[in-house]
């Protein structure tokens, strides 16, 4: 499994901050809307100028009409990153015509579908999505796989369903991660680093546990070495 922090700190000084303590170690960096959006293609500049092995997640999560979500794909693509995301949502037609529009990029980023938000219970998925989390995931997942994404987000409890439906080489990237029992916050399907090894996951996503400990370092440390025994 490869470790993605998630930099959703309040200010870009304590985002780079946070950055630069990690700076040792090659671990994937997640920018979200929150950095994004404030600090756009600087930041991400910053943060490969602090540790050029930093690989870079986008996570934006676009959804809108296949061309536009082209668009906004190739322009990321354009930003140097390692991955971006969007959501399997919006459908089979737009999934194809951004891959389809990546496809002239020697290095394009890897191209994750988002199936359902950690975020969700049941009740409150089924309100949106009419069907309960694991078979809309599921289903989510084998449209990308049959796209040509790389792989999906979900939480670690559809992982192994999903590479067993698709492949084993079907990414998944698991957020709603509490290496030693943290507070949950609002995540609702929390795993432990051990499940996520045993579920298959191959980038387990880790914010809130690592950017509020007092020695964000040291866990990071703490959770490659786990990492290292599984
Ligand atoms: O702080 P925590 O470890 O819960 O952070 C999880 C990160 O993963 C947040 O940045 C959140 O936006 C992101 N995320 C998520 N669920 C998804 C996709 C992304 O929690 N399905």
């Amino acid at each position: 499994m490869e470790l993605c922090v998630a930099l959703d700190l309040p200010s870009q000084k304590e985002n780079l901050a946070l950055a630069e303590s990690l700076k040792g170690y090659d671990i994937w960096m997640k920018v979200g809307f929150r950095a994004y959006i404030r600090d756009g293609k600087a930041f991400i500049q910053a943060l490969k100028a602090i540790n050029p092995k930093f690989k870079i997640f986008l996570d934006l999560k676009l959804y809108d009409i296949p061309n536009t979500m082209a668009d906004a794909s190739e322009e990321i693509a354009k930003l140097g990153v390692d991955m971006f995301n969007i959501h399997a949502s919006a459908g089979s037609v737009a999934m194809k015509t951004v891959m389809d529009r990546l496809s002239s990029y020697e290095n394009r980023p890897l191209v994750l579908a988002v199936t359902a938000l950690t975020s969700f219970d049941e009740s409150h998925f089924k309100e949106v999505y009419e069907k309960g989390i694991q078979s809309k995931a599921e289903q989510f997942a084998k449209m990308s796989y049959a796209q040509g994404l790389d792989g999906v987000v979900c939480s670690t409890f559809e992982s192994r369903a999903i590479k067993e439906a698709t492949s084993q080489k079907f990414l998944t990237l698991c957020p709603a991660i509490r290496p030693f029992g943290e507070e949950a916050g609002d995540q609702e399907r929390v795993a432990t680093l051990e499940l996520a090894e045993q579920e298959g996951v191959d980038y387990p996503v880790i914010g809130r546990p690592i950017y509020n400990d007092s020695h964000p370092a040291q866990k990071v440390a703490e959770i490659l070495k786990v990492l290292s025994t599984l």
